[in-house]
């Protein structure tokens, strides 16, 4: 056990937990922040998706030790009322079925906003291409990533 220091949603928060433990499981299981889902467990498919620094980052995959001081982004910090730009144009597009993936996925796609504020079809297919949906609403993602493009 060892006491590391994370900033979670701009706020500044200690946790004693193994080193080892993959962020996601501190986030969801010591932060109660369980926005942020398990899919795979080992960086292939994008649920556990959080921002490090702005990029996105594989939860599931990052050992808590490593991201000490960086700032974390989940999808619960991305806005206070669900209505950043992504959401609101998440939601216009009704893009979720199941909704399993659709925090990592919003979480990759503010990222890539960020980054590439009008991004071209091929620069979304790129940055969005280790987030697997099983329900198949990727039609749907892209188009409310350029809706929010807009915005
Ligand atoms: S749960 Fe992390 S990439 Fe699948
Ligand atoms: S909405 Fe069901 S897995 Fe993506």
């Amino acid at each position: 056990m060892a006491t590391i220091n994370l900033n979670i949603n701009g706020k500044r928060q200690a946790v004693d937990v193994d080193p080892k433990t993959p962020l996601l499981w501190v986030l969801r299981d010591h932060l109660n922040l369980v926005g942020t889902k398990f899919g795979c467990g080992i960086a292939q498919c994008g649920a556990c998706t959080v921002l490090m620094d702005g990029n996105a980052v594989r939860s599931c995959s990052l050992p808590v030790s490593s991201v000490a001081n960086k700032a974390i982004t989940t999808i619960e910090g991305i806005s206070e009322n669900g209505d950043h730009p992504v959401q609101t144009a998440w939601l216009e597009h009704d893009v979720p079925q199941c909704g399993y993936c659709q925090a990592g996925q919003i979480m990759s796609a503010v990222a890539l906003l960020k980054k590439t504020p009008n991004p071209t079809d091929e620069q979304i297919e790129t940055a969005m291409n280790g987030n697997i949906c099983r329900c198949g609403t990727y039609l749907r993602i892209k188009a409310a990533i350029k809706t929010a493009a807009k915005s």
